[in-house]
């Protein structure tokens, strides 16, 4: 079941400090072409960038951490590009998954895996249940993820899996068979590179998300920066289709 409310059925709670950032780690070819380095070069130092910003939500006490490394729709890059970016990320995966148990992050990767070679979703799903019972960080990398591909996988399963399943079917009934079904939807989004796009990231837990866009690349995001991204997203009334008056008393009601 999804740690916390459907925004768009109840109020969820609202801390300072976000539960959930999503992030769309992008600018990486640009950032390597400014230096006249290949793109893959962007990759490799993107690969650092996820690792600080890791530790700085550790660090925040930030429970859940996502972040899109590979849409459905990167497969249409050159295709020694798409080669590089699988390389990295088993090579990572193979590197880190010892690290982040140690650091008793809890690592989740969502996706369509289906493309993958047999060998990396082994060495995924066994990454997953070694660190299954990890409570510092949920850090979760879509993977082939789209937005879309996720509402229609979810609702191709509860229509297998629930026979009986009434015409009136409902939004829990559907959200518990999305892919992120084990965190809360997302309090703060981020996207580097300075596009203002979603891009087929998550598109069902985005309803009511606080949106923030930086013309920052992502290998030169750091800790700094996200600590703007932090602050902006305190500054913002989260006010769920209320009034700003009814979200200031429900506010000050709870102290
Ligand atoms: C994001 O950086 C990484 C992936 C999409 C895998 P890009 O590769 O999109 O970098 P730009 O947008 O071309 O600069
Ligand atoms: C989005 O970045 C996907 C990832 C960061 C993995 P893209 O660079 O592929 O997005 P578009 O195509 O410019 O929207
Ligand atoms: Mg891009």
């Amino acid at each position: 079941m999804p740690q916390g409310p459907s925004s768009t059925r109840e109020i969820p709670e609202i801390g300072s400090i976000p539960r959930h950032i999503a992030i769309i780690m992008d600018g990486n070819g640009r950032w390597a072409r400014n230096r006249f380095m290949p793109r893959v070069a962007g990759h490799q130092q993107g690969v650092e960038t996820v690792r600080g910003v890791i530790k700085a939500c550790i660090e925040r006490e930030i429970p859940y951490l996502t972040v899109f490394a590979f849409s459905s729709e990167n497969w249409r890059r050159p295709a020694e590009e798409v080669s590089y970016l699988m390389q990295l990320f088993t090579g990572a995966l193979e590197q880190e998954i010892t690290k982040l148990h140690e650091n008793q992050i809890r690592f989740k990767v969502i996706g369509d895996l289906s493309k993958f070679e047999p060998k990396i979703i082994e060495f995924i799903r066994a990454g997953e249940q070694l660190t299954a019972e990890n409570k510092r960080l949920t850090f979760t990398i879509a993977a082939n993820y789209g937005g879309r591909w996720d509402i229609m996988q979810a609702m191709r399963k509860m229509m297998t899996q629930s026979a009986e399943l009434p015409l009136n079917f409902d939004e829990e009934n559907l959200a518990r068979y999305l892919s992120l079904n084990y965190a809360p939807e997302p309090d703060l989004f981020i996207r580097t590179g300075g596009e203002c796009r979603i891009s087929n990231f998550l598109l069902w837990q985005l309803a009511y998300t606080e949106l923030y866009f930086t013309d920052t690349l992502w290998p030169d995001f750091n800790e700094h920066e996200l600590e703007l991204a932090i602050q902006s997203y305190q500054q913002r009334e989260r006010r769920f289709g209320r009034t700003s008056e009814q979200t200031r008393t429900a506010m000050s009601a709870k102290g």
